[in-house]
This record gives structure tokens, C-alpha cells and sequence, in this order.
């Protein structure tokens, strides 16, 4: 009985294990750049962790299970209330601003779809303990910095960066309730994901009011922070959240990333927690989903029952990512094929045992090798060489046997040199 791998998870064969490495090194490498430090936590947590501030769309993708002791349990969807949790738990002891990241393997329950898999890894770093928009802005610098080694130029991606804070007071000035907030960002964050008469008929139905419901919209469409005013008056709220946008904007051009950035108010963020400026990375043309997204959200680690500590961070899945690296053909010229730098072959059927110490040495001097188990002649073993892209081929022929020396043919060129055994093994030592 052959067993199918489960809908919307994958298997990494080698290829696609270094691609998939060349982008978790990539993810790694720009977070110590820019002053992170690597944490991880468990992959399941306690069921109710979620059920408290991720927001009804998360709860309903999750993984739960019962342990033997009858405990509800959940993997992990996303890894920001382990943070919480965890930075709650040393408080005390941690030096703030803690900035840390993470790369979690992340399972949601959603419908299996271009981008979007049931199992992916995500690239998470958040800071800690500072309640000022260049905090907001290192953030998003750090998502550009990382996409912008990949290849990925403004022409090819926008942040898109809004402000729940100034949604909310918006909302305010409009005259909604307070309570209606929560629901109403969950249908407003599906704006574009839905038909526009479907999203018509369900904001009628949260906002029956057409004259609030109209200027809703208005607000969700405009193309500058300048405009909001010809939508709502700026009352102190709205003109706070305005001075905080521009503030946001104002460090992203310092640290050299504006043309990459816009301000779009239909950005809100699916995640229930999230209390002000609020971003989502995506690709120009817009036929795939956010390739990351955040945001600040002040309340999370007092809502977990620590203190209130503000707090701003991102995810970024590998799944959307390398789909348009694909497309834009920026990622098989950039991930580094196969390469084994020695492949050890005998030319004097004698000496097959030789060629088990010479590989061996040569791995011992930290270089990669191989050889071929299948005793053949030398032209079979030299293919075999090729077929594992093979750098240089180590020939133990009738040289070795009457001198000691070994044939090193340059796989790529054809060349081949006589050296010493000896002098060889010298060179390969670490310097
Ligand atoms: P999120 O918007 O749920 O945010 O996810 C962030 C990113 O994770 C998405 O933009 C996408 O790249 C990736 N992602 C999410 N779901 C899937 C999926 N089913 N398949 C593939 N990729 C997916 C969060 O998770 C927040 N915790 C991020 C955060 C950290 N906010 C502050 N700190």
C-alpha cells in the first residue's frame, strides 16, 4: 500500500532542501546584521494560548490534540504568543530592547493553495520594550534588507504600511462603537480578498448606517496619509496616528528603503492583537498573497499576564517568497548547486582498500568526498564522478603503485596533474 504524503505539507528532496536552506541562511544571516538574537520554543503550546488574542481566524486553522492527560494541546500556528509567553516568564531578567528571531516550522489547517500550505516555515523577529515608530520602521527596514539581498528590487515588491491606531480613530470619528472593532477588522483585512459586491453586503451588514459605511470605504481606498482629512475630520486620535505614520515613514527614507514604501489604509491584519502601525510586504503585480506581514501590538504580553511591555514585529513564510523568487528567476541562480569537491577512483583493481583510506583522509582534512561502490572500471566511476558534479577525481593508478602518486583530474576542464600522496594531504589541511 503506497501512502500519499498529507494534503499541503511537502517533502524536501535534496534539491528542494537547498533552496530551502539558501533561504532560511539568507532569513538568518540579515537578522544578526541587524542586531537579532536567535530564539525558538516548543512546537505545541497549550490550546487556550491561542484562543486568547490571535483572533478567530487562527483558531479555526489550528492542529489540536489531547495529551494522555487529557490537556488540549495545539501546534503552534504562529510563534509571537511563545514569544510572549516566554519573554514574560524572565521579564525581569531580560536587558530590553530584546530583539529576537526565529524561524519556526508553523502548521495551519487552511485549504492548501498556491502559497498558502498547511506546514512552513517563518521567519519571525520582534522588538521588545521600545514604544516608538523607528522601532515600527527597523522592523520593516529588516524585511527589505533581507528581500533586497535576494534580488528583489521596489519595482518588484511595496511595503504597504497602515496603522490600527489609526484605524481605530477613524472608526471613532465616523462614529462606530468601540466593541464593533474587532469583527470589523476581520471583514475590513478580507477587503481584497473578496468580490467588491460581497464585500459591500457584509460591511452593510456590521455597518447598516450607507453614509459610515460609504466613508469606510473611502478611508480603506485612499492612496496618501495627505487625504485622510477629505475622508474624516483629524480630531487629536486621528492626528496623533498621522504624527506616528509620518514618523514611520520619515526613519524607512533615513535608512534608505522609501522607495519600496507605501501607505495603503486597507491594510488591517488578519491577527487580532495588533494595536498600531501595521505592514504587509507584496509583490507589485499582486497575484500572490502578503509575502510577510506585521505590526505592533502593545497589549499581547500584558493580555498573557505579564506587564504591559510594547512590542512590534513580523512573520515571513518561505512558501510565497520562493514562488516569486521563482518567477522573478531569482532563485536558481542564486542557490548553490551540488558540489562535491573530490571524488577518489582506482585505476588498479589492487587497491580498492586505498581508495577507502584516501577518502577518508580527505574528509578528515574537512573537504567533502565520495567514491563509487560498485568496483567498475575507471571510465564507469569517472561518470559516477560526473554524476555527483564531482569538482576534481582523485585516480589511484599505476603511478601510486610505483611512486606513490596520485592522478587529480579537474573535472570541469579535463586536466590532470601528478601529486605526491603526501604533499596532497598536506594541502588539504586547514591553513
Ligand atoms: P501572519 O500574517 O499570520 O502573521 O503570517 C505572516 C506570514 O506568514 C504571511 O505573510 C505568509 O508569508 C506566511 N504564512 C501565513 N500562513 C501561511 C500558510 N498557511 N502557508 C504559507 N505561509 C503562510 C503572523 O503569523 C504574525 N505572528 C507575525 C508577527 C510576528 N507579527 C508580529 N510579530
Amino acid at each position: 500500500m503506497k501512502i500519499p504524503p498529507v494534503k499541503g505539507t511537502r517533502d524536501f528532496y535534496p534539491s528542494e532542501m537547498t533552496r530551502r536552506n539558501w533561504i532560511i541562511d539568507g532569513w538568518k544571516k540579515v537578522s544578526v546584521c541587524n542586531g537579532f538574537e536567535e530564539y525558538d520554543g516548543p512546537i505545541f503550546e497549550y490550546l487556550k494560548m491561542y484562543q486568547i488574542k490571535s483572533g478567530d481566524e487562527i483558531v479555526e486553522q489550528l492542529f489540536s490534540l489531547q495529551d494522555r492527560g487529557g490537556r488540549d494541546l495545539a501546534i503552534r500556528p504562529e510563534i509571537t504568543p511563545t514569544l510572549a509567553r516566554m519573554v514574560n516568564q524572565q521579564v525581569n531578567a531580560l536587558p530590553r530592547p530584546i530583539k529576537w528571531f526565529s524561524v519556526p516550522r508553523l502548521c495551519r489547517a487552511e485549504r492548501p493553495q498556491k502559497g498558502r500550505l498547511r506546514e512552513f516555515f517563518q521567519w519571525n523577529f520582534d522588538i521588545i520594550g521600545i514604544d516608538s515608530p523607528e522601532a515600527d520602521a527597523e522592523i520593516i527596514f529588516t524585511s527589505l534588507d533581507y528581500l533586497r539581498t535576494t534580488g528583489l528590487t521596489s519595482a518588484d515588491i511595496k511595503a504597504k504600511i497602515s496603522s490600527r491606531k489609526l484605524l481605530a480613530a477613524v472608526l471613532t470619528a465616523l462614529g462606530i462603537a468601540a466593541e464593533q472593532f474587532d469583527t470589523l477588522y476581520a471583514l475590513l483585512d478580507k477587503r481584497t480578498k473578496l468580490p467588491p459586491e460581497t464585500f459591500a453586503e457584509l460591511l452593510a451588514e456590521q455597518i447598516p448606517d450607507s453614509q459610515q459605511a460609504s466613508r469606510i470605504s473611502a478611508f480603506m481606498a485612499l492612496e496618501s496619509v495627505e487625504q485622510i482629512e477629505s475622508v474624516v475630520p483629524a480630531d487629536e486620535a486621528v492626528q496623533n496616528a498621522i504624527t506616528e505614520l509620518k514618523a514611520v515613514f520619515a526613519a524607512l527614507k533615513l535608512m534608505g528603503v522609501s522607495d519600496y514604501c507605501v501607505f495603503d489604509p486597507g491594510i488591517v491584519r488578519g491577527l487580532a492583537y495588533y494595536t498600531g502601525v501595521v505592514f504587509e510586504i507584496h509583490d507589485v503585480v499582486g497575484q500572490l498573497r502578503a509575502i510577510c506581514g506585521g505590526g505592533r501590538y502593545d497589549n499581547l504580553l500584558r493580555d498573557f499576564g505579564g506587564p504591559a511591555i510594547p512590542a512590534t514585529g513580523m512573520g515571513m513564510g518561505d512558501c510565497v517568497l520562493e514562488i516569486l523568487l521563482h518567477e522573478k528567476g531569482l532563485l536558481d541562480s542564486q542557490v548553490p548547486r551540488r558540489y562535491l569537491e573530490y571524488f577518489v577512483a582506482f585505476a588498479v583493481p589492487t587497491h580498492t582498500r586505498t581508495m577507502y583510506e584516501i577518502a577518508a583522509q580527505i574528509r578528515s582534512r574537512g573537504h567533502s568526498a565520495n567514491f563509487s561502490y560498485k568496483l567498475g572500471g575507471l571510465s564507469k566511476q569517472l561518470k559516477e564522478a560526473a554524476s555527483q558534479k564531482a569538482g576534481k577525481c582523485v585516480i589511484i593508478g599505476q603511478e601510486y603503485v610505483d611512486k606513490q602518486e596520485l592522478v587529480i583530474k579537474d573535472m570541469a576542464t579535463g586536466e590532470q596533474v601528478l601529486v605526491d600522496l603526501g604533499r596532497f594531504l598536506s594541502e588539504l589541511e586547514p591553513d
